[in-house]
């Protein structure tokens, strides 16, 4: 690099976009102009900020991705102050109110919605791809038969890549329009052969005359009948519940997803890598984490001193289903939820940890911890509550999350494959450990307590040295 001349203008601005950002270095007294566009700075331009010519250039510092756009998307758009959520310019509440699961699908992976013809069409590739390799089964048999069945998704999804070894040719965009229409279709298989086996049931094959949802609740519900005939609310709600789950944005398990396909992994096990991160609970594993809550605390009158533990608990102890690190408003899906919960409740059973929940919410809407941190009801807290009534056991919620998300994830992937400014993701770091050291054979070392620690910084202290 020349020297830092005086004032320096780094990125130029391209025509129409002349906006700039100027700060001046305290350490040389030099000033810096960088290019905004779209809001944002480049961090590669700070790289050429140097305190003199041995300085590697300044960078930026932001673990968890707090204030980090890692790329340029036209999928899903989310204001979290305001409470908005659109897939392809389409609102949510829409999209939920008109849309099937499966068209929702079509747009995010067109851009467009599907009229009908490509409606059919794409319905009937999904359909067709519906069905499990035989070997799977003796798979999934391999489990025990309490495993959680997250834990069996995680796996069986990534194996299915070695049944299709072509999912590795990523570049070709006929492959890897296959790939998606399997991923799509066999999720729903998967994750009803993970439950079949939980329960020691023998398993239920897809049926094609029936809708991406209805086909699902057939193959986990159907016993001795010869045709499966679901409940068509449910069928309903879990079409809404479907589109909602379809696609989020740079979320933990869709940042996973990209970062594993940066390195042009296979889509099958780029999706175990995600599904892996969905199944946190401070991800896609809340909605679990909520239920168990709710039955924790068990009755209404018990909601004050829950809330008194949390508060009191500095984050240690959540109140799962609330907060999201981009909403600060209510969570739309959420809101979403809230409306079909009582058409669900009229089909089934009232589920009365309903009461629970509604009480947790009203209080906790009014308490200045959660006012002060903007802590709203998401996705997670509701939906729980629908998918106890209609029958799911608590550890399929997240499986039923991450067969929606599967849609956004592949969109995701395809987005980033195409994207000429994308590499392979590979964050930096700040290193913070000893300086070089002097090695001593191991009769003449000390012990590891006694040895001197020539670093003290432990994560979590914000600067060496410091408690
Ligand atoms: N209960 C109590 N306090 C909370 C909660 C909560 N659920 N969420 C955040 N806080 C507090 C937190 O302790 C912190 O307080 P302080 O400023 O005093 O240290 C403050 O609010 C900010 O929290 P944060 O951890 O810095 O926020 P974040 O953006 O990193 O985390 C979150 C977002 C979703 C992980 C978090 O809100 C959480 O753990 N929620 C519960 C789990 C949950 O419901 N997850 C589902 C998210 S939506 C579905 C999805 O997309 O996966």
């Amino acid at each position: 690099m020349t020297p830092v001349a005086d004032k320096e203008k780094l990125t130029p601005p391209k025509a129409g976009a002349l906006d700039v950002l100027k700060v001046t270095d305290s350490r040389t007294g030099k000033e810096y102009e960088l290019a905004i566009e779209n809001g944002t700075v480049r961090a590669t331009d700070f790289k050429r900020i140097r305190a003199g010519a041995d300085d590697v250039g300044l960078m930026v510092y932001d673990p968890a991705f707090l204030n980090t756009a890692a790329c340029k998307s036209a999928i899903t758009y989310l204001d979290g102050e305001k409470g908005i959520l659109r897939y392809r310019g389409y609102p949510i509440e829409e999209l939920a109110e008109h849309c099937r699961y499966l068209e929702v699908a079509y747009l995010l992976l067109h851009g467009e919605l599907p009229n009908l013809p490509e409606h059919e069409e794409w319905t009937r590739q999904i359909t067709y791809h519906t069905m499990l390799h035989e070997s799977i089964k003796k798979f999934m048999d391999g489990f025990a038969y309490d495993a959680h069945p997250m834990g069996i998704l995680v796996a069986t999804v990534g194996a299915l890549s070695t049944f299709y070894p072509d999912a590795r040719e990523i570049h070709d965009p006929e492959l890897r329009r296959l790939q998606i229409h399997r991923l799509v279709a066999k999720m729903p298989t998967l994750a009803a052969f993970a439950f079949r086996h939980s329960r020691g049931l023998p398993y239920a094959y897809p049926d094609n005359d029936l809708s991406y949802t209805e086909n699902f609740l057939s193959m986990m519900f159907k016993m001795t009948e010869v045709k499966y005939r679901p409940n068509p609310v449910l069928a309903k709600a879990l079409e809404v519940l479907f589109i909602l789950h379809a696609d989020h944005e740079q979320n933990c398990s869709t940042s996973v997803m990209r970062a594993i396909g940066s390195a042009h992994a296979d889509p099958f096990s780029s999706v175990a890598g995600a599904c892996a991160a969905l199944y946190g609970p401070l991800h896609g594993g809340a909605n679990e984490a909520v239920l168990k809550m709710l039955a924790e605390i068990g009755s209404k009158d018990r909601v004050p001193a829950f809330l008194k533990e949390v508060k009191a608990g500095h984050g240690e102890k959540r109140l799962m289903g609330f907060g999201h690190r981009i909403y600060k408003n209510y969570d739309p899906r959420a809101r979403i939820i809230k409306k079909i919960a009582d058409e669900v409740f009229d089909a089934t059973a009232k589920n009365p940890l309903l009461d629970v929940a509604l009480e947790l919410e009203r209080i906790a809407l009014q308490d200045e911890y959660f006012v002060e941190r903007k802590l709203y009801p998401n996705v997670d807290f509701y939906s729980g509550i629908i998918y106890q009534a209609m029958g799911f056991p608590t550890s399929m919620f997240t499986v039923l999350f991450a067969i929606a998300r599967t849609m956004g994830w592949m969109v995701q992937w395809e987005e980033m494959l195409h994207d000429p400014e994308q590499k392979i993701a590979r964050p930096r770091q700040v290193y913070m450990g000893p300086a070089e050291r002097r090695l001593f054979p191991l009769e003449q070392r000390k012990a590891s307590s006694d040895q001197l620690t020539p670093c003290n910084w432990k994560p979590g202290q914000k600067t060496l040295g410091a408690a």
